[in-house]
């Protein structure tokens, strides 16, 4: 049997990752599409609305590839369907207070490349002692480079900075990854942020995990170049180096170097993994993973790490 879905959010991802996604399921029929923007309605042949509340009711799941200010208040407006949730799922964790009093079971969250093999991988080599027993990780995490040659994106992405710095957005995926990688909430040691734009554009911070390990993190928006986005892990029998851009992997031992490198580009492997294990939340064959618990916890993170960051602003 096939999956009625709705996908709400027809901007950037939701047209480049989700649809594409949802279009290639063996599992899923798009049956609804929401935006309050006409001109992205206009999907041939699938019925479009305007605003959620007009969702029919034979529709018991829907994608949110929402804006963060308006994600928190739609996941609660979807209370008796399922949610997949693009992150973050909130602005900040007051604004996230809502989703404390719902039941969250429903509710998948949309840090998409926690699905990769990639990572899947990366945990199994950590929890085997493969690279050591105390760790230090690092991640470079730029995005979203200054083009003035694309001012319909610069003015999409200082309307997001509006609602919070770029750590806030991107920590919802890279605190998942290294808390799914290390497991437990992390002490914030020191953190920092520069000015390099009109804004704080690029935050960094030293995070203490349990059991010894040390997270350096960087992450940045808005510069005319961008350092390689990168996750590493070293420890006293191993590194193990994530390209993020491709999510090959390259652990080198002892024993010599291995790369690892899965089929299919990294984006379309992580949408699809991605709305395969929601469609088993639907289907009643798994729980949610990113749960929305996992999603507040990267969020709580993201926003401690930005409070820190403002102490120290050069
Ligand atoms: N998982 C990932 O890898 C990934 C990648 C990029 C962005 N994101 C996240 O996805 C979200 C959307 O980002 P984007 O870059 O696509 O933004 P965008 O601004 O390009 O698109 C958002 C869309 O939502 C629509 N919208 C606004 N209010 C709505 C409502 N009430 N109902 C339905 N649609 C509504 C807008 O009209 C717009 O079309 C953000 O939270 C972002 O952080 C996730």
């Amino acid at each position: 049997m096939m999956l009625r879905m709705a996908l709400a959010g027809l901007g950037d991802i939701g047209l480049s990752a989700h649809l594409p996604a949802m279009l290639r399921s063996p599992e899923v029929t798009l049956a609804a599409v929401v935006d309050p923007d006409p001109r992205r309605r206009e999907i041939a042949g699938i019925p479009a609305y305007e605003d959620l509340s007009q969702l029919p009711d034979d529709i018991p799941a829907v994608v949110l590839a929402t804006p963060p200010w308006v994600t928190t208040d739609a996941i609660v407006g979807l209370a008796d369907r399922f949610v997949l949730a693009e992150k973050p799922v909130a602005t900040s964790v007051a604004a996230a207070e809502p989703l404390t009093r719902i039941d969250g079971s429903r509710v998948q969250v949309g840090m998409t490349y926690r699905h990769d093999p990639a990572m899947v991988q990366l945990r199994e080599w950590i929890a085997g002692g493969v690279l050591g027993d105390r760790l230090v990780v690092r991640a470079h995490i730029y995005d979203e480079r200054r083009d003035p040659r694309d001012p319909e994106h610069t003015e999409r992405i200082r309307k997001t900075l509006d609602h919070g710095l770029p750590v806030l957005h991107e920590g919802s995926h890279f605190f998942d990854w290294i808390g799914y990688l290390l497991g437990g909430e992390p002490r914030i040691d020191d953190a920092w942020s520069v000015r390099t734009a009109d804004v704080r554009n690029l935050t960094g911070a030293r995070l203490s995990y349990p059991g010894g390990h040390v997270a350096l993190i960087e992450c940045g928006w808005l510069t005319a170049a961008m350092p390689p986005c990168e996750l590493s892990v070293l420890g006293d029998r191993g590194y193990a180096v994530l390209d993020c851009r491709t999510f090959s992997l390259r652990l080198s031992t002892e024993d010599g170097e291995r790369l690892v490198e899965f089929p299919g580009e990294r984006t379309q492997r992580c949408f699809d993994r991605q709305l395969a294990r929601f469609v088993q939340l639907v289907r009643g064959k798994a729980e949610a993973s990113p749960s929305l618990a996992d999603g507040l916890a990267a969020l709580r993170i993201s926003e401690r790490v930005a409070e820190a960051s403002a102490e120290v602003v050069r």
